[in-house]
């Protein structure tokens, strides 16, 4: 028994002194301490070992216990401490991780600006649903129900009388039944058209719409705003010119052209909206008295807009979420 006592605690001490690591030392737990290791199995053994010998035998197990249970609680306390240091260690020399800052999109940092302008011009912001009834983005703009300027603009019916709006017109319904004149807004927003894609269009893009609707508006201030506006964005030298038009919710009706040079290309004009009186027929599908007011409106496409301020010849590039392009602005 004795020389068992001695052999373990030596292949103890020589299985201890190779632990490296917790799960190294969680096996020598089980092959020693566990409920059916070898120390255990020492300690149910002095049962058959005989009377006279007892004494000694049992004090040569306790002391076997206390040893290889002392032992396996100072290196579990070490290894354990080591683990948590080894988590917590800061390498000061090691290169710092450079945060990315998102910026915003080249579009969203147009209509802020656009925004802005107008806000200076007296004009406060109004918004509307990208899901629209056929009433509000036809109907009620005087477009006639077999009128040819529905086909106009290729739409995306959702559900019968229900479609993604073709242009932001409908906010006006929205803004002149929901508030009395004197109203002037402007109507930011995403629109949709059934378009093939290319360099020129996206069946997704933004337009501002503005709406001045008071008892003496006239097409001169009209024309003062929109010229005061493209000045602001565009620059003083920004040349423009109006061309008369036709929608069938303005009377008369016009578009603003902007003169635009492509680097290394031959300049174009470039139409950047459409505008003009609001139609005493709109009006009065509203319930306002077209005796009493009188209104001016306007809408412009956002991409195109930026694209001339910023020299982008290719509209898809702003829907393509490129970092390369993105972090250019
Ligand atoms: N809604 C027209 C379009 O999308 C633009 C427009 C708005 C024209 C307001 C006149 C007045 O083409």
């Amino acid at each position: 028994m004795l020389d068992r006592i001695e052999s373990t605690r030596k292949s103890f001490d020589e299985d201890l002194s190779k632990v490296t690591d917790l799960a190294s030392l969680e096996e020598l737990r089980i092959k020693y301490l566990s409920r059916k290791g070898l120390i255990t199995q020492i300690v149910d053994s002095l049962k058959d070992v005989p009377k006279e010998e007892k004494p000694k035998a049992g004090k040569a197990v306790n002391e076997l216990k206390n040893h290889t249970n002392n032992s396996f609680e100072a290196l579990k306390l070490k290894l354990e401490s080591e683990a948590v240091n080894k988590e917590e260690f800061i390498d000061l020399s090691l290169p710092g991780v450079e945060k990315t800052i998102g910026s915003k999109h080249i579009i969203t940092q147009t209509l802020d600006e656009i925004k802005n302008i107008f806000k200076g011009l007296g004009f406060s912001v109004y918004e509307g649903p990208e899901l629209e009834s056929d009433y509000n983005n036809f109907t009620a703009l005087n477009f006639a129900e077999d009128h040819p300027a529905r086909d106009m603009q290729d739409t995306f019916f959702v559900a019968d009388k229900f479609l993604l709006r073709t242009h932001t017109s409908p906010v006006q319904i929205r803004l002149m039944t929901s508030k009395q004149p004197p109203l002037r807004a402007i109507m930011p927003g995403k629109v949709y058209r059934n378009e093939a894609v290319s360099a020129k269009s996206y069946c997704l893009f933004h337009q501002v719409e503005g709406l001045y609707v008071d008892t003496d508006v006239t097409f001169a201030e009209l024309k003062g705003t929109l010229v005061a506006f493209v000045k602001q964005f565009f620059g003083q030298d920004v040349k423009y010119r109006f061309r008369p038009s036709f929608f069938p919710f303005t009377e008369p009706s016009a578009e603003m052209d902007i003169w635009w040079e492509p680097k290394g290309k031959e300049g174009r004009w470039m139409e950047i909206l459409g505008c003009g009186m609001v139609d005493p027929n709109v009006l009065k599908n509203v319930g306002i008295d077209p005796e009493k007011y009188v209104g001016y409106a306007f809408g412009m496409g956002i991409e195109r807009t930026a694209m001339r301020k910023y020299g982008i010849d290719d509209i898809r590039i702003l829907f393509d979420n490129d970092k390369r392009f993105l972090t250019q602005f």
